[in-house]
């Protein structure tokens, strides 16, 4: 069968994981995608950076918007991140060119989902995020599928990596903010900019796309409330603990008499809650809905194998045909939303 042909922009953590897992996978990815996946050309900022893959086969291209519009190329993958600029130029070219997109851009999402998704269903082309949410967990499928015959009370989790990793480390190890978070960073867990991490910017991107999947409204980030772990210290940590709690930072997203309330913060969870067992740089959501009751996802939230593994399942579905609207439901059939006063809730 034919070959999905990918372009490839941006070859960070994730970037680089995409390469590697396409090769190590080759062959189980053709026969669940019923064809080939193979990436004709990529781009990045820097081209003789030491990646440990061999990039000689790929073309490579200077000019990252040229990627829409090139005649080889089926799908475009986005890993470059940043709500504007360049990442929000390709999106938007890509899908005006007709050609599918797969993205980890969640930041691009909060800000832009909406017009994204009008352009993809304009154009008839799949735009597929499953990678933006919780890394390798399958939250966006896994949601959509859940919340699909449900009404959603709430859905909430821990949705940043960097954060969970350094709440876990302070509680673990008493150690200090500053040196938990250079370790992330190491790691490959942390944004470019950190505070996006510690100031639940990165969580309330997530939150916002999640809240569009279980409730039907427009992806807003001006919705969300959002606060982070800057100000939590190691006393706070050992005093929660003395009275059976764990810090956690929290995204939720309620329905309530006024719309949606959507926020950010630093949570108290009970030890025999299932969130309290979500250590290091793991996420977890739960969903509640009026008939399938309490879902409950978990697994690696960042680093480049889970998230490579949610780009490459995106691309399985493209090749195989499988996609319906990017937002669970049509576009023009979401809900706008304000931001709900949490007074109010
Ligand atoms: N910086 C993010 C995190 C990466 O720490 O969770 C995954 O989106």
């Amino acid at each position: 069968a034919e070959t999905l042909r990918v372009a490839l922009a941006g070859l960070g953590t994730v970037g680089g994981g995409v390469v590697r897992l396409l090769d190590a996978n080759r062959d189980l990815i053709t026969r669940r995608a019923g064809r080939p996946i193979e990436i004709v050309a990529i781009s990045a900022r820097d081209r003789a950076k030491d990646r440990g893959v061999d990039l000689s086969r790929f073309a490579w291209v200077d000019d990252t918007s040229t990627l829409a519009t090139r005649d080889d190329a089926d799908v475009v993958v986005e890993l470059i991140g940043g709500s504007d600029g360049p990442a929000l130029t390709l999106a938007r070219n890509t899908l005006a060119a007709g050609k599918g997109f797969v993205t980890a851009n969640k930041a691009m999402l909060a800000h832009h989902g909406l017009e994204l998704a009008q352009a993809a269903e304009a154009a008839r082309v799949p735009l597929k995020f499953e990678a933006a949410v919780a890394g390798g967990i399958p939250v966006i499928k896994g949601l959509r599928e859940g919340a699909a015959a449900n009404e959603i009370a709430r859905v909430y989790g821990i949705l940043n990596g960097t954060c969970n990793f350094i709440l876990s480390k302070m509680e673990a190890e008493g150690r200090d903010f500053a040196e938990v978070l250079a370790e992330a960073q190491a790691l490959g867990y942390a944004e470019a900019d950190p505070s996006f991490d510690i100031d639940g910017v990165d969580a309330a991107h997530k939150l916002s796309i999640l809240a569009s999947i279980a409730f039907g409204t427009q992806p807003a980030f001006e919705a969300v409330a959002a606060d982070g772990i800057r100000r939590v210290i190691a006393a706070d940590i050992a005093e929660a603990a003395a009275l059976g709690y764990r810090v956690r930072l929290v995204g939720v997203a309620e329905a309530g008499a006024n719309g949606l309330f959507q926020r950010v913060h630093p949570h108290l969870v009970p030890l025999d809650h299932p969130l309290a067992s979500v250590t290091g740089s793991l996420n977890a959501v739960v969903a509640e809905g009026n008939f399938v009751g309490r879902l409950l996802f978990q697994g690696r939230g960042a680093g480049d194998g889970p998230t490579a593994s949610a780009v490459v399942a995106d691309l399985i579905d493209i090749a195989r045909g499988e996609y319906g609207p990017p937002y669970a439901m049509p576009a023009a059939s979401l809900v706008a939303m304000a931001a709900a006063d949490p007074g109010e809730r």
